[in-house]
């Protein structure tokens, strides 16, 4: 682990989750075609997550794949699922040496057998795992997630008069997760793009023009210097 530290200051940031776009302006604005630019947003990937790691994050969630991206041409579906087996293939273990646990959130019943397979060994492999958390949000949906959570309340039978936050957050994907403190988005964009709607309620937002594949070390840094500088109140007055 490497770099100085600049997490010295005041806001304790635990739990990072990026939302990586603009992989196809970075193969178009080199005349490349589309999936070079997420093999390159793939490959950097491990400098990304070490960076965070590096400064004493301890959670790292990755929307890698949204329920929405199936309406893109199924060749580029399928390039992000063989990039998605090829990644774990490639990386589960140095990942696994640097004590990272893997985890993945989303619907997995849609998914590909070999795609499947992959999360699964990766989550059997890290499972004892406690250095970092990276959650992979593969087919992940934050309007579907509070759906599953609904349907499993009323499956559980449990009576209306119970409902309590932690009774739907025990029933997300992220059950076990803190909250995100920090979400970036890459390439320009200023959404959420259905990214864990319900955890984000507090959450501090980061946009950068970067665009994913050119996003690395400095701007791990300068995300978490601009995160170090802001006053989270949470409702209160306190700043
Ligand atoms: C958005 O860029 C990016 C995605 C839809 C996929 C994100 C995937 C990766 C970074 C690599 C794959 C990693 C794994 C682990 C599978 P975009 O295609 O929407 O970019 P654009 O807006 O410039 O077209």
């Amino acid at each position: 682990m490497t770099g100085t530290s600049v997490s010295n200051t005041s806001e304790a940031l635990e739990h990072v989750a990026i939302i990586m776009d603009g992989n196809g302006r970075w193969a178009n604005s080199r005349g490349l075609i589309r999936s070079e630019g997420h093999r390159q947003g793939a490959t950097n990937l491990r400098e990304v997550v070490e960076a965070f790691a590096n400064e004493g994050v301890s959670f790292i969630t990755l929307y890698a794949f949204s329920m929405e991206n199936w309406q893109r041409p199924p060749k580029e579906v399928q390039n992000l699922f063989d990039l998605l087996v090829e990644s774990v293939a490639k990386n589960i273990e140095g990942l696994h040496r640097d004590g990272v646990r893997i985890q993945h959130i989303g619907n997995m019943v849609d998914l590909p057998c070999e795609v499947r397979e992959a999360i699964r060994h990766a989550e059997e492999v890290t499972q004892n795992n406690h250095q970092v958390t990276l959650s992979v949000a593969f087919n992940y949906g934050g309007r579907a997630e509070i759906i599953e959570a609904v349907k499993k309340i009323i499956k559980d039978s449990i009576p209306f008069s119970d409902i309590t936050e932690k009774i739907i957050e025990d029933r997300l994907y992220t059950t076990g997760l803190p909250d995100p403190d920090l979400i970036i988005r890459t390439a320009g964009e200023k959404r959420l793009s259905n990214f864990l709607i319900w955890q984000s309620a507090y959450s501090e937002y980061y946009f950068t023009d970067v665009l994913w594949p050119d996003f690395g070390e400095a701007d791990v840094r300068k995300a978490i210097r601009e995160y170090k500088s802001r006053r989270r109140k949470f409702g209160t007055l306190e700043s």
